[in-house]
């Protein structure tokens, strides 16, 4: 391929990706399937590592991270990042309304309101259609420089469309947030791995936009919306036009957006946003009201804090008071068990609230809940309710200390409880009929096995009528199995339930997508077996260092630490899986029924990928010594330098490489490599 050939092709393929992307995340539709998808930024890379003159800033594949920021550069604001004044009440309201009012001397106006966004502000600024930085809001004058972060957010438009309507130059700011579907995976996840749990979905956000490895941020999902726009040139009158301007340029507006005419409008709409928020995929904690014209805006003007022309409306945090009737327990796929606590209907944010969560036993002490009690119940940003506390004021004298149970609810077992951990597990993980059912339910999820059209009431009545009994089983299936199979399925109360029968097109689903499951790969597998801490991100990691199920299974701890990311504990619980011949046995029949255990043979690289180009290598290397990183180099085609000049190409950057090394390529407009990239650069 010719340089003009490849830049063309470079540019189109771009064009491509940023489109679908774009129609994902604003529209939420797919136009073309994630395979497709992926492949188009592989071949994209490809090119890209092939002719790296047009590795461009804004190109997607600067989505998957891998940058590294070793300290974040502070960055002047070019305007204040002020913040709002809030209000709690409706009084105070209409006093702000008051104050609008007199300070526009009998004008008529406008409000805009949207939802408060509890997520971490950011400003990104944009030259001739791209984006040039991403800054945090820090003290509201000075912020830190993320822009690598902020570039794996895939809702951040890395590009515009240059239209008539956008000037050179200009700032949009916004929320990054967390979805709670992602916050609620991370934390199964960190519970999975025994790690401590990440608090709420804005904190987990704020660090993630500080790590220093952009890739992991990238894998963290963060999304943002943008609801300010601001320019030297004003190029619109209202904030309404703004942000019709901003979701015209392909920027990620929330369509929760109201103008209103008066202050009893804006009450309204405060009013029907109250419950629904809890409806949203993220935190909202109020709602902001601004004056839509942006010369009343001026006129208004600034308090030192914050502007005259707006106001963050808050939400009470949503509590009732209501009887604790009793505390039942759940018995997880793992044989956690959790504690549930059966509260008395009441009327929360919108819904009846009937059950919490009480996480463990320690949590139970911490509040000191006796059954009989009254507990005040919450709904904040999180849309699980939580029991905070017991009105003891309302405590009859003769309830009787709680006692956790020590045998397992379902089968009966003596519950263990390791040194250290909060949690009680049932060790009867072959029979005790939740974890056997869990465990098939976790086996044939989307992230692992796939297999949809079976849901948990079937696996239950095959169960029950001893058609399986564990996830191997299922590979056994015939149709007659399924066609015709009765099964139970329950009503809201546990004990109502109905007889349904399965069908001859469902049952012939089911052996279908069966079937077609054994063919995901290799890191589905491992994350399948529900090895204790082992998640989809460390089987990702383990599938891409064994080669396959037999190496895994023989793998000694020593070199399963080894494995990047992989800690000691999880490399105990991956020995302490295969050396149980039960497990050896279900992996066997496995391998036996044909699931592809083994990972797929990788592209074989071009042999002079890095030719004339000039590597510096700096720091120390997690996966490769040094000398090995320079073989490595010179096999490719490369040429390994010792110092750093104008005509270098690259800087492989390792951990704890010098300052001076890194300050001086930062100036020379060096790209820097993380060893991940330099892997990928030649397709290792
Ligand atoms: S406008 C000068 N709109 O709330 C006014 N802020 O307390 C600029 N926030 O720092 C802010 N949702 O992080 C605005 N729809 C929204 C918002 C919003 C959330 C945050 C933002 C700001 C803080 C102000």
């Amino acid at each position: 391929m010719t340089r003009e050939e490849a830049k063309k092709t470079i540019d189109t393929l771009i064009e491509k990706i940023e489109y679908y992307n774009s129609r994902y995340y604003q529209d939420s539709i797919s136009e073309i399937s994630d395979y497709e998808f992926d492949q188009m930024l592989k071949s994209l890379e490809n090119l890209e590592n092939q002719f790296p003159e047009f590795k461009y800033g804004y190109s997607p594949t600067q989505r998957v991270g891998g940058a590294i920021t070793k300290s974040f550069d502070t960055v002047i604001h070019k305007n204040s990042m002020l913040s709002l004044s809030n209000t709690y009440s409706e009084e105070e309201l209409l006093d702000f309304d008051k104050r609008v009012a007199k300070g526009l001397e009998g004008q008529t106006y406008e409000y805009f309101c949207e939802l408060k966004f509890d997520g971490v502000a950011i400003s990104l600024w944009y030259e001739d259609g791209i984006l040039l930085k991403a800054v945090t809001r820090g003290d509201g004058t000075r912020g830190d420089d993320i822009t690598n972060n902020a570039k794996t957010i895939r809702s951040v438009p890395l590009k515009v469309k240059t239209s008539r309507s956008l000037p050179l130059e200009f700032e949009v700011r916004g929320e990054v947030f967390m979805s709670r579907q992602i916050f609620n995976e991370l934390n199964e996840e960190k519970e999975l791995r025994g790690e401590p749990l990440l608090a709420n979905p804005r904190n987990t956000t704020s660090g993630t936009l500080k790590m220093q490895d952009s890739s992991i941020v990238s894998s963290r999902k963060l999304d943002c919306f943008l609801y300010y726009f601001q320019s030297t040139e004003r190029v619109v009158s209202t904030h309404e036009d703004a942000i019709h301007l901003l979701e015209q340029s392909g920027f990620n507006v929330s369509k929760t957006y109201k103008k209103c005419q008066n202050i009893h409008e804006v009450i309204e709409y405060i009013t029907s946003w109250e419950d629904r928020r809890f409806d949203l995929p993220l935190d909202t904690d109020g709602i902001v009201i601004k004056v839509n014209s942006l010369e009343q805006q001026d006129q208004l003007g600034f308090t030192a804090k914050s502007p005259r022309w707006a106001i963050a409306y808050k939400y009470k945090t949503q509590s009732a008071v209501t009887l604790l009737k009793g505390i039942t327990f759940q018995v997880g796929r793992t044989g956690a068990i959790t504690p549930v606590a059966e509260l008395e209907p009441v009327l929360l944010a919108g819904t009846t609230v009937k059950r919490a969560s009480l996480h463990n036993a320690n949590e139970i002490e911490r509040l000191g809940l006796k059954i009989g009690d009254y507990v005040f119940v919450e709904k904040g940003g999180e849309i699980i309710p939580k029991v905070t506390g017991v009105d003891l004021s309302k405590r009859s004298s003769n309830l009787p200390d709680f006692k956790y149970i020590t045998k397992c609810p379902e089968c009966g077992t003596v519950l263990v409880r390791k040194e250290g951990e909060a949690v009680h597990f049932c060790p009867n993980e072959l029979a005790c009929p939740p974890q056997v059912l869990g465990k098939i339910e976790h086996f044939i999820q989307r992230k692992a096995m796939n297999v949809e059209s079976l849901g948990p009431e079937t696996i239950r009545g095959l169960l029950e009528q001893d058609k399986i009994k564990d996830i191997a089983d299922l590979y056994q299936l015939t149709y007659d199995d399924l066609n015709g199979l009765e099964f139970k399925v329950f009503s809201d109360k546990k004990e109502d339930y109905s007889i349904r029968t399965l069908r001859e097109k469902s049952a012939q689903n089911i052996i279908e997508s069966i079937e077609k499951s054994k063919f995901q790969p290799f890191d589905r597998l491992i994350f399948g077996l529900g090895i204790r801490y082992v998640g989809s991100t460390v089987a990702e990691k383990l599938a891409e260092y064994f080669p396959d199920i037999h190496a895994l299974a023989s793998a000694s701890y020593e070199s399963l630490v080894e494995v990047p990311e992989i800690g000691e504990r999880i490399a105990e619980s991956v020995r302490l899986y295969f050396t149980d011949p039960k497990n050896i046995n279900l992996v066997n029949r496995l391998v036996q029924y044909g699931v592809r255990v083994k990972s797929e043979p990788k592209e074989k690289s071009l042999n002079n990928v890095l030719e004339g180009k000039t590597f510096v290598i700096s720091g120390v290397f997690e996966k490769v010594s040094r000398e090995k990183l320079q073989d490595l180099i010179k096999d490719f085609g490369g040429k390994v330098v010792s110092s750093i000049s104008s005509k270098l190409d690259y800087l492989v950057a390792g951990k704890n490489m010098g300052p001076s090394k890194l300050e001086k390529a930062n100036k020379l407009n060096i790209r820097l490599l993380s060893e991940d990239e330099f892997f990928d650069m030649i397709g290792k």
